[in-house]
């Protein structure tokens, strides 16, 4: 089999390692990185760090406006599709690179297959639903991480070649939290104690994008007397910065750049509790029984939010805060496979 991976944001090199080390073992696998993270730290080191084989295409799409982002895009896998002729597109989750990657192989008849399928938070204002929704309904194999994504696809009439095989996070998670004990030393960096400080991701459009959300967001960030460690995603920083809004003022805050997949295992391992409005980061709070506050007013990683696992808190300061205050002592359980779903999803396809 030939199949062709098309790859652009940070999550989707943490997803792709492991799907792409078991799918290399029998195949060929051409790697289409559309440059839509550029940054070495958003993703050169996740290449280098999981040992991911260099792109065999690089597309430097980069930044833009979603037409301009994605139109770039689809012009240019367009060619490469061509001219490769795969079996297979394979996507990963939903970004802008996820739905150039699922239309073009669409309109050129060559089978998709989306990975993290099945996934709503029935909110279409996020640019991540319309992406998940489009993708799913041109896609030939649908991977999907839970039962409920299968559900899901089941109320849009999509039954066919679906397949809950449990979620390639957790195969990432598994195959390097020990590598991350071993190797990364992120905590003594920067000072920071096993169990002694709050783990922050903010990146998402909805909270960035609207300055309100985020004078909320840092007015409660104030308010929490812990130390707190903040990665920060480059779309944040920058709209903080033209919001004019100022990090410094919040005390025992240590703001740090977006860190390599290891460094960020061993953040959230070792957090009190993560408050995040990431997709990924919520699910890895989940597999590192880590409490997890989410900044937004849905998810569609429903699973999470058993026993209060995660809490939703969306950006009203005092939920934010009685959240993040509150003694949790949630029970876990497998909602998301074994472990083993990169070897399934091969699997799969190899018996069609
Ligand atoms: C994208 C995805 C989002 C995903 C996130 C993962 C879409 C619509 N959004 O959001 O679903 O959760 O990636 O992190 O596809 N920038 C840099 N350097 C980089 C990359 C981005 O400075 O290497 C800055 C630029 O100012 C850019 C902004 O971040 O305009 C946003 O980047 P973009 O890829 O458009 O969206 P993300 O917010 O990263
Ligand atoms: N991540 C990382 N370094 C960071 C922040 C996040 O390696 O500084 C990893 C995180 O562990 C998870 C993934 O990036 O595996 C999540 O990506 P992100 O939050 O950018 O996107 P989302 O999952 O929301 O689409």
């Amino acid at each position: 089999m030939k199949i062709i991976t098309i790859l652009g944001a940070r999550p989707q090199f943490i997803k792709a390692a492991p799907v792409s080390r078991v799918l290399r073992e029998k195949h060929t696998e051409l790697i289409v990185h559309t440059g839509q993270h550029y940054d070495s730290n958003m993703s050169d080191i996740f290449f280098e760090e999981l040992n991911i084989p260099k792109p065999d295409y690089y597309l430097r799409v980069g930044s833009g406006n979603h037409g301009k982002q994605t139109g770039e895009m689809l012009e240019k896998i367009e060619e490469i599709v061509v001219a490769e002729n795969p079996d297979y597109v394979m996507v990963y989750g939903d970004t802008n690179s996820t739905l150039a990657g699922a239309l073009v192989a669409a309109k050129l008849h060559v089978p998709v297959i989306h990975i993290e399928a099945g996934l709503r938070s029935f909110n279409k204002k996020m640019p991540e639903e319309v992406n998940r929704i489009m993708t799913d309904h041109v896609s030939e194999f649908l991977f999907c991480p839970t039962d409920t994504a299968v559900h899901n696809l089941k109320n849009e009439n999509i039954t066919h070649n679906v397949f809950n095989i449990g979620d390639v996070m957790y195969d990432a998670v598994l195959y390097n939290k020990e590598l991350a004990e071993e190797k990364s030393t992120i905590l003594s960096e920067h000072g920071l104690d096993k169990k002694g400080y709050h783990l922050i991701t903010i990146h998402r459009a909805e909270n960035t994008d609207d300055v309100q959300n985020m004078n909320n967001i840092l007015e409660a960030f104030s308010k929490i007397e812990e130390v707190k460690v903040w990665p920060i995603h480059p779309r944040t920083k920058h709209k903080l910065a033209g919001y004019g809004l100022d990090l410094d003022s919040i005390p025992n805050l240590k703001v740090i750049d977006p860190v390599g997949y290891l460094d960020m295992l061993t953040l959230e391992a070792n957090a009190l509790k993560i408050v995040t409005d990431s997709g990924g980061v919520q699910k890895e709070a989940y597999f590192m029984k880590v409490p997890c506050v989410t900044v937004r007013e849905q998810t569609e990683w429903v699973e999470t939010l058993e026993e209060d696992a995660n809490i939703l808190v969306g950006t009203d300061v005092g939920k934010l805060l009685d959240a993040v205050r509150k003694e949790v002592s949630p029970s876990y359980r497998d909602a998301f496979g074994d472990g083993h779903a990169s070897e399934k999803i091969v699997e799969l396809i190899e018996k069609r």
